[in-house]
């Protein structure tokens, strides 16, 4: 499978970021473990628990899921409370941690009847190590080749049945007979303010944390629609008011500490704000192709397009035209740049940008 130069390892740099230091172990607390205890996705969640229930009474595997959306959205999560409530067990991979097909097939020979295989960033397997996929899906069988030259032959060998659970951040990427052979898709969306002040509340309560229904609406509507961004404002903001307040989370506490974290109004962060910038300033606005756009904001295309605009074009400030990227007025207005005289900021500390 080709990828942009770069994507991948910048990729894992961006997760590893996002997990941190310590924050590993909180993050197990934190973690929702039944259906019931997770949060919105509302149809996703009724689809996956007919088909469970459906499963565990018939004591067979469950069906092939895909979960596909932005990072954050809780697929991972998701895949964790699959194998919980059909009470079995899972293993987790990934698609660049499977380098060979006999790395595969070792996996699959070595998992007990009805277990969960997780295989994150499915997207990113490489098409040999796919290929060992499409008759262990629909067969459940893999195909080896045993001995070499004239005398080699194939041997079939029985797999115990299984479930797979495919995460993808762009199901796009995935080859249409991987894509086919899922019988469960799941498509996350962003989620509401409301959600994601429930997923916060919790979350306070399970650390321990005293916080206003005020100060935790002020992260949540500016949270990107993203549990795993709440999470991670709620830990800042909890480290601001233990050393500025009481240790409790105020609303006020929350301004406080999502201005040190440049989080504008809009729930924008910085880097929200220079894609939106470079358009309008370099590129006049826009249409820029991905890949211009990407160069001059130093990012790669795979999180332009994974992290950056979903979110922007769900605000309403990005377009994607076919003949590329669009700032919208809405755009222009939040930055407080004129339309039709480009690079020059009308006001505000965002025209230091791009001076
Ligand atoms: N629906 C939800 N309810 C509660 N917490 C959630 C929910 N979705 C995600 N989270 C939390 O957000 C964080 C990121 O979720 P994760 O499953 O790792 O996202 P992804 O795999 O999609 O990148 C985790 O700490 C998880 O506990
Ligand atoms: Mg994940």
């Amino acid at each position: 499978m080709a990828h942009e130069p770069g994507g991948p390892i910048r990729r894992d740099r961006l997760l590893e970021a996002e997990a941190g230091a310590g924050e590993a172990e909180l993050d197990q607390v934190l973690r929702p473990r039944t259906l019931a205890a997770y949060v919105g996705q509302k149809r996703v969640k009724e689809n996956l628990a007919i088909f469970i229930e459906a499963a565990r009474q018939r004591g067979e595997a469950l069906d092939h899921v895909l979960f596909s959306g932005p990072p954050g959205l809780g697929k991972t999560t998701l895949a964790n409370i699959v194998a919980n409530e059909l009470g079995v067990g899972i293993r987790v991979t990934s698609g660049p941690a499977i380098e060979r097909q006999g790395d595969l097939i070792a996996i699959l020979t070595n998992l007990e009847p009805r277990d969960v295989l997780f295989i994150d960033e499915i997207h990113r397997l490489s098409r040999p190590v796919e290929e060992v996929l499409y008759p262990a899906m629909e067969d459940g069988a893999v195909d080896i080749v045993i001995g070499q030259g004239p005398a080699a032959r194939s041997v079939r060998l029985e797999l115990p049945p299984f479930t797979l659970v495919g995460a993808t951040t762009r199901q796009g990427m995935l080859t249409s007979p991987l894509r086919d052979r899922f019988g469960v898709l799941g498509r996350l969306e962003y989620y509401s303010p409301q959600e994601l002040q429930e997923i916060l509340e919790r979350a306070a309560a399970a650390l321990g944390v005293e916080a206003d229904p005020g100060g935790l609406a002020e992260l949540a509507g500016r949270s990107r629609g993203t549990p795993r961004v709440a999470l991670r404002l709620l830990r800042r903001v909890r480290d601001v008011a233990q050393v500025r307040g009481q240790g409790r989370i105020t609303a006020p506490m929350a301004r406080e500490a999502l201005a040190l974290l440049d989080v504008d109004e809009a729930g924008l962060d910085r880097n929200d704000r220079r894609v939106l910038a470079a358009i309008i300033d370099l590129f006049e606005g826009g249409p820029v192709g991905v890949e211009t756009l990407a160069a001059a904001v130093s990012e790669d295309v795979e999180t332009l397009e994974d992290v950056y605009e979903p979110f922007l074009m769900q605000k309403g400030l990005l377009q994607r035209t076919p003949r590329g990227r669009v700032a919208t007025a809405a755009a222009y207005a939040h930055l407080g740049r004129v339309p039709g005289s480009q690079g020059k900021a009308a006001a505000g500390e965002q025209g230091a940008l791009f001076p």
